[in-house]
């Protein structure tokens, strides 16, 4: 028998590698390191009114394509040339660095490369769309009839409880353009965030699908009123002391199909309270106590549930 057929055989069966996802890898370090100076503009607490830096807004599909005042921040497919990624590669003290020097923390060499993966891939945002200035509001169509219920039953959140939230320091967002689903962030501040501010959360209950409380102060305490955000889809409590007691509450979230746990206090314990969760599809427990061995068992316990533990 030939070996070489056989072997071509074998690398074609091997599963290409995944390819870099915008909404879950690249997302949320834009969203905490870059966004604040490059988003719509808006008013400071004094009422000045402040422009995206060098014209560029990154806080939406469309506006990261669009570029700013030096032209294309990403050229799809060539790293080299987009500066979106060569401004992150800058020196700590080179006066174009981003973000600016003393101004926000600087991309580590995991997250760059993933930028850099991200562009030669073809710097595809995949359904996500985060902001966008809109058509004028004459051309505005009707929201699209969502197929989805979570997005057909939502209600829109009132304005004062997003300004509400927004006052805390988060980044309120649809989820996409047009939905009603809500996404809610802390680009900065996180650590300020304490069981106390969770319950603010509570009248975006209608439409709140997204939430990122890694880095928080929060508890076990404040897991039980999250636990009454029907619509939440997608969880971080990474770097968090949640805990065990906390996690069962949580299986009211029965829409929940990613959860972060990443750097918890979570065993064992916290994968039974879990299993009634069938939406699940992606779960991090790296740096838990949980044991790779249940984890496994949970992973399998689930249709296409990915868990993550090292
Ligand atoms: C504290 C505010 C601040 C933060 C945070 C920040 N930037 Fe900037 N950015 C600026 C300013 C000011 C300019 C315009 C001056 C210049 O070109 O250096 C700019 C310009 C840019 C430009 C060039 C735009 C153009 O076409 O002129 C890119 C690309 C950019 N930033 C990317 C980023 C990325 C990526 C991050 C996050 C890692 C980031 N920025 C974080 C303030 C900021």
């Amino acid at each position: 028998m030939k070996l070489a057929p056989l072997f071509l055989l074998c690398l074609a069966a091997l599963p290409a590698p995944a390819a870099v996802n915008f909404r879950t890898q690249l997302w949320p370090l834009l969203a905490k390191n870059c966004v604040d100076c490059h988003r719509a503009p808006h008013k400071d607490p004094s009422g000045k009114l402040v422009e995206p830096k060098g014209r560029l807004r990154l806080d939406g599909a469309a506006l990261i394509l669009k570029g700013g005042s030096e032209g294309d921040a990403v050229v799809a497919g060539d790293p080299d040339k987009s500066s979106l990624y060569q401004r992150i590669l800058l020196p700590p003290d080179h006066e174009d660095v981003m973000p600016p020097k003393g101004k926000g923390k600087m991309f580590s060499f995991d997250d760059s490369e993933l930028l850099k993966q991200w562009i030669i891939e073809g710097a595809s945002f995949g359904d996500w769309k985060g902001l966008d200035d809109g058509p004028p509001a004459a051309l505005k169509k009707p929201a699209p009839k969502a197929a989805d219920p979570l997005s057909a039953g939502a209600t829109a959140a009132p304005e004062a409880a997003k300004e509400a939230v927004r006052q805390l320091g988060a980044l309120v967002t649809p989820v996409m353009a047009d939905s009603p689903l809500l996404r809610v962030e802390w680009i900065s501040g996180a650590s300020q965030i304490t069981d106390l501010q969770i319950d603010l959360l509570a009248p975006l209950a209608g439409s709140l699908a997204e939430l990122d409380l890694s880095d928080t102060k929060i508890t076990d305490a404040a897991l039980a009123s999250i636990a009454k955000l029907p619509r939440l889809t997608w969880l971080n409590l990474n770097n968090t002391a949640v805990s065990d007691a906390g996690v069962a509450h949580l299986k009211t979230l029965t829409n929940l199909s990613y959860l972060n746990l990443h750097s918890t206090n979570v065993s064992d314990a916290a994968l039974t309270s879990l299993a009634p969760l069938r939406k699940l599809r992606q779960v991090y427990l790296w740096k838990t106590r949980v044991t790779p061995s249940q984890a496994a068992t949970f992973a399998k316990s689930i249709p296409d549930l990915k868990v993550t533990i090292d």
